[in-house]
């Protein structure tokens, strides 16, 4: 398939300074789109100068928000080369998410193909600066104008690059976690599985409220009952126990991390014990104070692994070990990063090398 390339007349300067990156400010001089027609399928594979888009206000994504994305990342390595980290592993879970949605699988091969040309055209974006590298942010919306509540015929998928350096603003200091007992966020049933939009919009309201409270994030609790712990806004998370690492199961309603099944994956290979159960937060929190539970870290693409140090529930608020990270969770993160910016050889056949 011929990707057709437009290229800018106005580059932007890039960042001078990659220690001020941030997540998730700046975007690149390009992005890759591609249409879907129902009838036709996908068409049209083209790169443009990065800038808005023209919509109809009636654009079905506006009203009733077939909108799902994804987040991965580009990684320069110390000889300069890039490589991805699991890339047709993002793309299989959008046509998941796809699905759940009622919006057309993706074409996962012209996607990842317009990825690598886009790539290839924007590789001076990839930042040099330790633990930076270049988010990737494929995204899927509706585009009929038409107000009746169905399947649109007609969809936008793209491909927006940003520079960024640590998800959380503090690195890898240990976050402090809010759990929710008021609001959830999915529901068995529902779209917890996915990465649509919607899931995200309905957990502003419970992150902005704990924000207030001083904490980084919401750990949600199950939709049903509110008794066990489902994930948080954007990681999955694990417990340890010694040397016993245990996670929620994947029950349809949280977010089948990535990051999640590589860290299981490198924890079982490393010789931990890997548990994924369902978990009841009223055990967490009990054994956090008895001091059984020794360390507690979320796991995401855009924050890799982040170690919580307090987690507070109404007026409880509970240190996690000695509150800073632990052994495991800084092993981890040693050897996912170094898998990822390729200064630990990649045993999984996770990496494709770009250059
Ligand atoms: N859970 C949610 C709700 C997320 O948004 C994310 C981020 O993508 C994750 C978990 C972690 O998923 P991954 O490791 O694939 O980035
Ligand atoms: C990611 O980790 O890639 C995410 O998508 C998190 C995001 C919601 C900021």
């Amino acid at each position: 398939m011929e990707i057709k390339v437009t290229l800018t007349t106005a580059p932007k300067a890039k960042p001078q300074d990659e220690t001020q990156l941030g997540f998730g400010r700046l975007f690149t001089d390009h992005m890759f789109l591609m249409d879907y027609y129902a009838g036709q399928g996908w068409v049209d594979p083209r790169i443009v100068p990065y800038g808005a888009f023209q919509m109809d206000p009636a654009a079905m994504v506006l009203h009733y928000g077939q909108a799902i994305f994804e987040g991965m990342k580009c990684y320069r390595r110390a000889d300069g080369g890039l490589q991805l980290f699991r890339p047709t592993a993002n793309f299989a879970r959008m046509s998941n998410s796809a699905e759940r949605m009622c919006m057309p699988r993706l074409d996962e091969e012209a996607a990842f193909e317009g990825l690598k040309k886009l790539l290839e055209v924007e590789q001076e974006w990839v930042p040099h600066n330790v633990g930076t590298s270049l988010y990737i942010r494929p995204t899927m919306i509706a585009m009929d104008a038409q107000l009746g509540v169905h399947a649109a015929k007609h969809y936008l998928f793209y491909i927006i690059l940003s520079p960024v350096g640590s998800y959380y603003k503090d690195g890898l200091k240990p976050v402090n976690i809010y759990v929710e007992d008021k609001y959830v966020r999915a529901v068995r049933g529902g779209t917890g599985f996915t990465k649509c939009a919607g899931n995200y919009a309905a957990s502003i309201l419970a992150g902005d409220i704990a924000e207030k409270k001083g904490y980084s994030q919401v750990l949600w609790l199950d939709g049903v009952e509110q008794k066990y712990v489902e994930e948080v806004g954007a990681m999955n998370m694990m417990f340890a126990y010694g040397n016993k690492i245990v996670t929620p199961m994947l029950n349809g309603s949280i977010l089948p991390g990535i990051t999640r099944d590589s860290i299981l994956t490198i924890a079982r290979q490393m010789g931990y014990e890997v548990v994924e159960d369902r978990l009841a937060i009223a055990d967490i929190f009990a054994d956090a104070k008895s001091g059984k539970l020794t360390e507690a870290f979320g796991t995401g693409t855009a924050a890799v692994i982040s170690p919580v140090g307090k987690l507070a529930m109404n007026d409880e608020v509970l240190t996690v070990g000695d509150g800073n990270i632990g052994t495991i969770s800084q092993k981890l993160y040693d050897t996912l990063t170094g898998i990822q910016w390729g200064t630990i050889e990649d045993k999984n056949g996770w990496i494709v090398k770009l250059s």
